[in-house]
């Protein structure tokens, strides 16, 4: 059974902060940000707003837009590094009895930024055992409740948002699909990008440790390296497993994370910038929100056309990395 990406939505929080705010804060400057970065904004959610809150409102768009209610739907993923709570329950759960969705499955995916490539691949291949019909793939972030706000190595990369995408069954007859995914892991590099303590490794002492432990922390550049190398590596992979040419790509929709990153990536494997859809310098990086609050935002100015070939990539905490062919 094929799988199609049926509808998408997206929910994005309204308080935007931009980087001057951040300079009155830590030792940065606007020029540093958008220079090193191309981050120019990121949202942030308000008091007492949660991950699920976000993954629900997209939810309910992308339902919308699928002309289905939650009583359709089967399986809910919820890809995010920065669950409602810690480790259990699933914020899926908490998303499921939100939506009244009566009879579903419902499970978290921890793949950090690469969470939404997962999230799809794991959609497709219960549609295809013909396990589930409809299956909500969502990947929503509230990073700024895990960053510390006084290190300028990290604040400035991250906010919150949240999309959602509708995972369907479709006809064997019809082109549209999750046609390809690439998705590994380089489990080596799982401690470039962690929280350190208040897992089972290191369990939170309040007298031997401080708060800041608690708090997202990377070696950047390292992932820098990584997240060029893989990307070229991913979009090669999928190209090649497919006999396809660069040319039949409309999109390719990569993880915002970091321009610069991409442009690197651009610049290595001689594809122009053109073809990468960027949006980081409103958003900022939300892990495994970025990929579908651009395919939201792609779909809403009408960039995607059905029988479009794009290519998603993305890299992130695990370490993790990959991508998928989509025929829209
Ligand atoms: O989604 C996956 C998660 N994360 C990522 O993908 C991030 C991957 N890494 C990156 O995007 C980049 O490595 C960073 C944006 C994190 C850093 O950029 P960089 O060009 O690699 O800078 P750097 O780490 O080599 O640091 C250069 C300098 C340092 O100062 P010194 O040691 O040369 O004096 C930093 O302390 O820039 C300094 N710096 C800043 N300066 C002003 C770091 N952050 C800031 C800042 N404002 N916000």
């Amino acid at each position: 059974m094929k799988a199609y990406i049926k509808s998408i939505g997206a929910s994005i929080p309204e308080r935007r902060i931009s980087n001057e705010e951040f300079a009155r804060r830590v030792d940065t400057t606007d020029e540093w940000i958008v220079s090193h970065t191309g981050i120019s904004f990121r949202h942030v959610v308000a008091d007492g707003q949660a991950t699920s809150d976000l993954a629900i409102a997209a939810a309910n768009m992308a339902l919308e837009r699928a002309g289905l209610t939650s009583e359709d739907i089967d399986m809910i993923l919820v890809a995010t590094a920065t669950p409602d709570f810690v480790g259990f329950p699933a914020t899926a759960c908490i998303v499921q009895d939100e939506l009244r969705a009566p009879h579903t499955a419902a499970m978290d995916i921890v793949a950090g930024c690469t969470g939404f490539i997962y999230g799809l691949e794991t959609a497709r291949g219960y549609i295809s055992s013909s396990f589930a019909r409809n299956v909500l793939v969502i990947g929503a972030e509230c990073l700024t409740r895990i960053m510390d706000w006084d290190d300028r190595d990290t604040c400035v990369l991250f906010g919150d948002g949240a999309g959602a995408a509708i995972v369907s069954a479709g006809s064997e007859e019809s082109d549209r699909g999750i046609l390809y995914s690439f998705i590994r892991s380089q489990g080596s590099g799982a401690r470039l990008l962690e929280r350190t303590a208040g897992g089972s490794r290191f369990p939170f002492e309040p007298d031997k440790m401080t708060v800041k432990e608690l708090y997202l922390r990377m070696d950047g550049r390292k992932v820098y390296n990584f997240a060029v190398r893989v990307i070229v590596d991913s979009i090669k992979k999928i190209l090649e497993k497919n006999s396809l040419d660069i040319e039949q790509i409309k999109y390719i929709v990569p993880h915002q994370a970091n321009i610069r990153i991409v442009e690197a990536a651009s610049k290595r494997s001689k594809i122009p910038m053109g073809k990468f859809y960027m949006n980081i310098d409103e958003y900022a990086n939300t892990s495994a929100a970025t990929i579908p609050i651009a395919l939201n935002e792609m779909w809403e100015k009408k960039l995607l056309k059905e029988g479009d070939l794009i290519i998603t990539v993305g890299f992130g905490a695990g370490l993790t990395y990959g991508g998928n062919l989509i025929r829209w």
